[in-house]
C-alpha cells in the first residue's frame, strides 16, 4: 500500500476502517525520514505496528507484498524460514529467533485513523 503520511506525519498512515478487526496490513510509511514497509495489526480498537523486519536475517516477513501467513492459533510467520511471532509484543515465539522480537513503530488511533505516534 502507498504512503500516506508525509515525514512530519500530518496524515494518517491509513484509515482504521481498512483495517478489519484481527487483520494485517502492510503499509508503507515515512518514519524518521525514510521509507519503511510496516505491518499493522487491528486488536479491536487498539493498532500496534512493527516494521516488516523478521529479526532473524532481516527478511520481509510476508510472501508476497501484504501477504502473511499465519498459523491456525494466529501467530504470523516469516515466510523466509519459517519463524513465528504472537501479535502482542510482537515476540518470536517458535522458529531461528526464539526469544527476538520485531521492531515496534508506535502508533495511535484518533479520528477513525491509524497515525504515526
Ligand atoms: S528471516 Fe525470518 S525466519 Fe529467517
Amino acid at each position: 500500500m502507498k504512503p500516506l503520511n508525509d515525514t512530519k506525519g500530518t496524515a494518517p498512515v491509513v484509515a482504521l476502517d481498512a483495517l478489519a478487526d484481527g487483520a494485517l496490513l502492510e503499509v508503507e510509511a515515512v518514519v524518521d525520514g525514510d521509507a519503511e514497509s510496516l505491518i499493522l495489526h487491528r486488536d479491536g480498537e487498539a493498532v500496534r505496528a512493527w516494521y516488516n523486519v523478521c529479526p532473524h536475517a532481516g527478511r520481509r516477513l510476508d510472501w508476497a507484498p501484504g501477504e502473511f501467513l499465519r498459523s491456525k492459533d494466529g501467530l504470523v510467520v516469516c515466510a523466509a524460514h519459517g519463524a513465528s511471532f504472537e501479535l502482542g509484543a510482537g515476540e518470536c515465539v517458535a522458529g531461528p529467533c526464539r526469544g527476538e522480537s520485531l521492531r515496534a513503530v508506535p502508533v495511535e488511533v484518533r479520528d477513525g485513523a491509524v497515525w504515526l505516534a
